[in-house]
């Protein structure tokens, strides 16, 4: 396929549902051969496959809990089988650490158990993929984590899943300068709320939680899928060349 990221190759983690399903599928409408990551919903990765092939496109899922000490080495496992078919020397370009866990709760209310399995997925899991991705990243690929909106606005009420997107600024800062000469560039996309699954019970079909997201933000809306997407695929591009080591919040203008 034609477009600005045609020969590059992408890993979106998370990508079977929400923002890292948007995100696979921009990148591949742009040209990259997207490695599309899931946890246990196969059937919806594969969706998302169909619809990146549908389109003219190319993708493949790749199964990794993250959850699992050895969730980073399966996913690259996964990747190096499938992207043999192509790429010879099954390098990447693009890796988008989308992929995350979150459970509502105030620091009285978290369980501890909650709290190692948000720093597994949230945290653990992209710093080993990094790590462990190092041979297969070119000079000229791009990093983007996937932080929150949570790192500037307080909320109390999901507490150590902030911490975890706080991390993960910190790696976003820390590796764009140990990374940079070797011409990998390291960036973070803040989102505000998202119709996602993750909010659908409080949000997808309640307009007065719709209208109370709305009069917090600039913009007036509730953030979509692809407002996001396109800020990943922006930073991940070749556009982007001298940024570097940046979170960008993407959300309309959260409680500005
Ligand atoms: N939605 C928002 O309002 C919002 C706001 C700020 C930041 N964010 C961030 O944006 C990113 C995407 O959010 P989203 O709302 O699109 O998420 P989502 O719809 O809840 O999807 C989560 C994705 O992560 C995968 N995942 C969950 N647990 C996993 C595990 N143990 N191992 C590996 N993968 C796992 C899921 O795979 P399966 O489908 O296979 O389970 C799914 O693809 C996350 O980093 C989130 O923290 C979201």
């Amino acid at each position: 396929m034609s477009g600005q990221l045609a020969g590059k190759t992408a890993v979106v983690t998370g990508a079977s549902r929400g923002i890292g399903r948007a995100t696979a599928i921009r990148l591949a409408t742009q040209g990259a051969v997207v490695a599309v990551h899931y946890a246990s919903d196969g059937a919806a990765a594969h969706d998302v496959v169909d619809t990146v092939r549908a389109q003219g496109g190319t993708a493949f899922a790749v199964q990794a809990d993250f959850g699992a000490v050895d969730g980073p080495d399966r996913l690259w496992a996964g990747y190096d089988e499938r992207i043999k078919e192509f790429s010879a020397d099954g390098h990447v370009d693009i890796l988008v650490n989308n992929a995350a866990t979150s459970v509502r709760a105030t620091l009285e209310e978290t369980k501890i158990e909650d709290y190692e399995r948000m720093f597994a997925v949230n945290v653990r899991a992209p710093f080993f993929l990094i790590q462990k991705g190092l041979d297969r990243l070119r000079e000229g690929s791009a990093i983007v984590n996937v932080a929150s909106a949570v790192t500037r606005m307080a909320f109390p009420e999901v507490v150590a899943y902030g911490l975890t997107k706080g991390a993960l600024n910190t790696l976003t800062l820390t590796l764009a300068q140990e990374l940079g000469p070797r011409g990998i560039r390291v960036n973070a996309v803040s989102p505000g709320t998202v119709d996602t699954d993750v909010n659908a019970s409080w949000l997808r079909h309640d307009p007065q939680a719709q209208e109370f997201v709305s009069q917090e933000t600039a913009l007036r809306r509730v953030g979509r899928p692809d407002d996001i997407a396109k800020v990943i695929a922006y930073l991940a591009s070749d556009q982007a060349e001298w940024v570097t080591g940046q979170v960008v919040e993407a959300s309309g203008g959260a409680r500005l």
